[in-house]
């Protein structure tokens, strides 16, 4: 096959040219960051799995009627999607406090919320994704409210769907981050969900045990990171209850 033209490099995922115009092809990396770049690893099979648990959720969430940039799955690390203008912003809905929400404000990891949140975090690397307010997105033209407002909505529709999803395979999803993006049809503009969602940008515990099934593994050096993501896989049951021997031989499918 001709070898596609890469237009971008991210920390865990690589943008080509897509086979048709409008098209991309994102292709899912075995690379991990955290701490901004910080810290660097390589979780063998995470982008095989990542790639197969964000068509899963993405397919159901098209099912609902969320507008999203996935079209189909190509093969183990790849999937073709809309090309869309990425908004910088990260919009993370949480339900449970954990991470940067209990470091702040002093609230104990595991502490249900009094109802689900909405934050934004302004997507620049080099500020270290900063938090910012609907005043800061709106002043600075990240976005006007009538988007912003469609990306809340969808976020939150988005929050209540998954937290059931995930709740009939017995993992609580405790806060995740969304990107969206515009895609112009003629003079026509729609906001869509992009980028991926999975066990790197969600925290998913066990309903029961609370143990992590997510990228936190990685971001506290806790180990059993491949694991944990086949085991969000495997209850979604997009993996098989027994081995992994379907993405062993996944590498010759590039
Ligand atoms: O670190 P923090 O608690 O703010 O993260 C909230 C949620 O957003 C987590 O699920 C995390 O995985 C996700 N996130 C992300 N990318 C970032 C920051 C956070 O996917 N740059």
């Amino acid at each position: 096959m001709a070898r596609r033209r890469q237009l971008y490099e991210g920390k865990a995922k690589i943008l080509f040219e897509g086979p048709e115009p409008g098209t991309l092809v994102q292709y899912f990396k075995d690379d991990a960051t955290a701490g901004n770049g910080a810290k660097h690893g390589i979780i063998t099979g995470k982008g095989v799995l990542n790639n197969r648990i964000s068509e899963y959720i993405m397919l159901r969430l098209q099912e609902i009627g969320i507008p999203t940039h996935f079209i189909r799955r190509i093969n183990m690390r790849e999937q073709l999607i809309r090309e869309v203008e990425i908004i910088p912003l990260e919009i993370v809905i949480r339900n449970i406090a954990a991470g940067s929400i209990a470091k702040r404000l002093g609230i104990p990891e595991g502490t249900r919320l009094p109802r689900s949140i909405v934050e934004y975090y302004y997507k620049n690397d080099a500020l270290g994704d900063p938090m910012v307010a609907e005043e800061h997105i709106t002043a600075f033209g990240w976005a006007n409210p009538h988007d912003l407002d469609d990306m809340v909505a969808m976020s939150l529709r988005v929050n209540d769907f998954l937290m059931g999803l995930f709740a009939g395979v017995g993992i609580s999803l405790v806060d995740f981050k969304l990107e969206f993006g515009r895609l112009w049809e003629g003079e026509e503009m729609r906001i869509i969900l992009a980028d991926e969602i999975s066990p790197d940008n969600c925290r998913l515990w066990d309903s029961k045990t609370n143990e992590k099934l997510d990228k936190d593994r990685f971001r506290r050096d806790m180990g059993q990171v491949e694991e944990a993501y086949q085991e969000v896989a495997r209850r979604l049951g997009i993996l098989p209850e027994a081995g992994n021997g379907d993405l062993k031989g996944s590498e010759t499918m590039q």
